[in-house]
């Protein structure tokens, strides 16, 4: 299948993405049917939206499952940690059944065990009654074993952020996480943060039913043109979609140059 064209949506400041967002992300979560597995993001961006969530009506938080697309190697409760933020900002006023916090132990001292630990939990949930995607695009919900099946877990939603060298989720440049492709999770040392990170593979990213990227700010604006407009092969630019929607919530300044 030929991934659709992205869908860019550029907003006056980050509140209102923020905003857009929230509601893209509403009108999702209450037209799921049964579970809604939804992907958090890292990084800074998305803490408005998370607060914006918090106080959002008519979500069944009950049927909202909660994974992350990556994490820094790291306990849950230090400063960096992205569950940290989701945690201060969206769970702590909705309270969901843990159960539906699918957390990556990033505590593990083996950056690795942890991916290993984070991929179980995955087939857990898609093999048991959630939904996977065969290479041909079909959906099935029966228990299906990674790539050995050919099937990868298909998140609801994805919620994706951009760094100003192009990475998403934990997917650098020149990393040697890009090129694993037979797997849902990989670790992989980050030279410029000297510490591992934990993150989805682009399989995984790219078997979505709808990922949506938020990015804010001047800072962005050189990048976001050279993998929005230029489609240079940076990370961030091998976010397709197979068969599901491509969303880009941008800030005026960040589409400064599109
Ligand atoms: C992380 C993220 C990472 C982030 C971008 C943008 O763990 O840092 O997953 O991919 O989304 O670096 O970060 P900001 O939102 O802070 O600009």
């Amino acid at each position: 299948m030929n991934p659709a064209e992205p869908e860019i949506r550029i907003f006056d400041d980050a509140d209102a993405l923020a905003a857009g967002a929230a509601k893209e992300f509403a009108v999702r979560a209450r037209e799921a049917i049964g579970r809604f597995a939804v992907s958090l993001s890292g990084g800074s961006t998305p803490r408005k939206l998370y607060s914006l969530l918090a106080t959002t009506a008519g979500i069944e938080w009950a049927k909202v499952h909660f994974f992350w697309g990556d994490e820094r190697h790291v306990p849950p409760d230090h400063p960096d940690s992205n569950y940290r933020v989701a945690r201060e900002a969206l769970f702590s006023a909705i309270r969901p059944p843990e159960a539906n916090i699918h957390r990556i132990g990033a505590e593990e001292a083996d950056a690795a065990m942890a991916a290993l630990a984070y991929e179980k939990d995955l087939r857990s949930f898609f093999g048991a009654g959630g939904t996977t995607h065969d290479q041909n695009g079909a959906t099935s919900r029966r228990p299906r074993s990674g790539a050995e099946g050919g099937a990868w877990p298909r998140f609801d939603l994805m919620l994706l952020g951009m760094g100003p060298d192009g990475h998403t989720a934990s997917l650098f440049p020149g990393a040697t996480a890009l090129d694993v492709l037979d797997r849902w999770v990989a670790s992989a040392w980050v030279e410029k943060f000297k510490s591992f990170r934990i993150t989805l593979t682009f399989p995984v990213i790219n078997h979505t039913s709808c990922v949506m990227f938020l990015v804010s700010g001047a800072d962005k604006a050189a990048m976001l043109k050279r993998v929005v407009r230029d489609h240079e092969g940076l990370p961030s630019g091998r976010v397709k979609p197979e068969s599901g929607k491509l969303l880009w919530m941008v800030d005026r300044a960040a589409a400064a140059q599109l």
